[in-house]
């Protein structure tokens, strides 16, 4: 199973990516990390990215498509199965990605998006600004990290939509909400997603989960 976990800043790639690597044993590629790190260490790719970093902007696709190639043949030396968080954010990455998979034969079966609105995510941005202190923690540069989403990062959906491989969760609600019900649905899919022919793939859609139960209002940040 390779997933790619898609949602805006704040959304939970780094939450949930980590939950299913730790779950299901299989290794977690964090573009962003890796980028912080280099930067950390201001090394010369460190320096190269930072200021995009810093102003909330993608950093050039080369450097980002060379991360995830080394990813890719760290994850497949070790079973083949992964959780990329963070890319693609653009339509290019996504076809680069593609490119990449079908070249080391491990083109990604599902697209794990996370859906949360705005002032939800932007809530949990600044309350990690407190703690963290992330360079791309402020108000402003949420603001231009939330519009890249918006322009080139959310219509990406479609073309995972198309190609079968999408499924949708509701990640408004508590972190460990989420997590369950991802874990619950991936746990079923995962004997399925490498031998379901691509025409037969169909998005899944579990987002209206919840509101189908009734348990749509019974949902608050302080429950588990
Ligand atoms: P990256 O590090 O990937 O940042 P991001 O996309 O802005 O995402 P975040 O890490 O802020 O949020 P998340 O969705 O992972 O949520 P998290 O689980 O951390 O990228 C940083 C930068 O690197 C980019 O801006 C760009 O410059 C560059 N970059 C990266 N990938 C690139 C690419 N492909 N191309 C070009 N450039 C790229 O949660 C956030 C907070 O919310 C945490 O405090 C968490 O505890 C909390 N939280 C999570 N879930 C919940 C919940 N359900 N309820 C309440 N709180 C929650």
């Amino acid at each position: 199973m390779r997933i790619l976990m898609i949602a805006p800043p704040g959304g939970g790639k780094g939450t949930q990516g980590a939950l299913i690597a730790a779950h299901f044993d299989i290794p977690c590629i964090v573009v962003g990390e890796k980028l912080r790190d280099h930067v950390a260490r201001q090394t010369e790719l460190g320096q190269t990215v930072q200021s995009h970093l810093e102003r909330g902007e993608l950093v050039p696709d080369e450097i980002v498509m060379d991360l995830v190639r080394e990813g890719y043949i760290a994850a497949k030396s070790a079973g083949g199965e992964c959780v990329v968080d963070g890319v693609p954010r653009t339509l290019a990455q996504a076809r680069a990605m593609y490119v990449i998979g079908v070249d080391l034969k491990m083109t990604a079966n599902i697209a794990l998006h996370l859906a949360a609105d705005d002032k939800e995510v932007t809530r949990r941005l600044l309350a990690r600004a407190v703690v963290e202190r992330r360079a791309d923690d402020t108000e402003d540069v949420i603001r231009q990290r939330l519009e890249l989403y918006h322009q080139v990062t959310h219509p990406i959906l479609t073309w995972y939509a198309e190609r079968g491989i999408l499924v949708s969760v509701d990640a408004m609600r508590p972190a460990s909400r989420v997590g369950r019900e991802i874990i619950v649905a991936l746990a079923a899919m995962r004997p399925l997603v490498d031998y379901v022919p691509e025409h037969l793939r169909q998005p899944v859609d579990l987002t209206g989960l919840d509101a189908a139960f009734g348990l749509a209002d019974t949902d608050n940040a302080t429950q588990g």
